[in-house]
């Protein structure tokens, strides 16, 4: 079974945990908009809430009532995808230049589920570059002081300006994304709390104790795992 066909089995499988009347969070990228789509051809009275310009166009595309995060109440549950899953359901998300929002949608949500092909699952994070999102302005001072962060975790890298067509990829919150090539992540807690402390960094790609399910894609079917 190819990738694409897992990313929609597990698409397909979290679609069906939604109940009517629930607000649902909406994710960001390949897998999500499988669910997206799975999602609004069971026709339910429900309200999503679009983690990114994207996938707010591609909801409202398809006749999904949608709506801001804290426009509504609490978030039910929120569907998305993820670049890497790890040990515990810690996670490597922001492939899609999407983190920021995702971040702040899943935090708001009261169950967050994961879905993915097989080939995300990883026994240690970080063969995926760790995407950190930093404010524009002085943002190659910022990375000067993310390479000191990076070094107190032992890991000796130098992050990477995300560009296409030649020039920096802009979030749609207008920052700048840094890819950070890790190779390892074995203590992703303390990475995390080390990006955290420098000004000018706005989020991280880790997403960690937050996936509280995963729907894995794989050839025999959707597989669950728990943290
Ligand atoms: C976007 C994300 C995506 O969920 C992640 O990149 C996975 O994408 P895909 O489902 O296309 O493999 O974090 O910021």
């Amino acid at each position: 079974m190819s990738a694409e066909d897992q990313k929609r089995l597990s698409g397909e499988a979290a679609a069906a945990l939604v109940q009517p009347g629930m607000i649902v969070g909406l994710g960001t990228g390949s897998t999500a908009a499988w669910f997206v789509k799975a999602l609004a051809a069971r026709k339910l009275d429900i309200v999503g809430v679009p983690t990114s310009k994207a996938t707010g166009e591609l909801a409202a595309s398809l006749g999904m009532k949608i709506a801001e995060l804290g426009e509504t109440r609490e978030i039910d549950l929120t569907v998305d995808g993820a670049d890497e899953i790890g040990p515990a359901l810690a996670l490597i998300k922001g492939g899609g230049a999407a983190l920021l929002r995702e971040k702040l949608v899943w935090e708001a949500s009261k169950r967050c589920v994961v879905i993915a092909d097989a080939a995300k699952r990883v026994p240690v994070l970080g063969k995926f570059a760790l995407p950190i999102e930093v404010v524009a302005y002085g943002h190659k001072t910022t990375m000067a002081r993310i390479c000191v962060a990076l070094s107190e975790c032992d890991i000796g890298i130098a992050p990477r300006l995300r560009v296409k067509d030649g020039a920096p990829v802009l979030t749609d919150g207008g920052n700048v994304i840094y890819d950070a090539a890790c190779n390892a992540i074995p203590e992703p807690a303390l990475l995390a709390a080390a990006l955290k402390s420098v000004t000018g960094v706005v989020e991280h790609g880790l997403f960690l104790d937050l996936a509280e399910l995963a729907l894995v894609g794989t050839d025999d079917g959707v597989v669950e795992v728990e943290p």
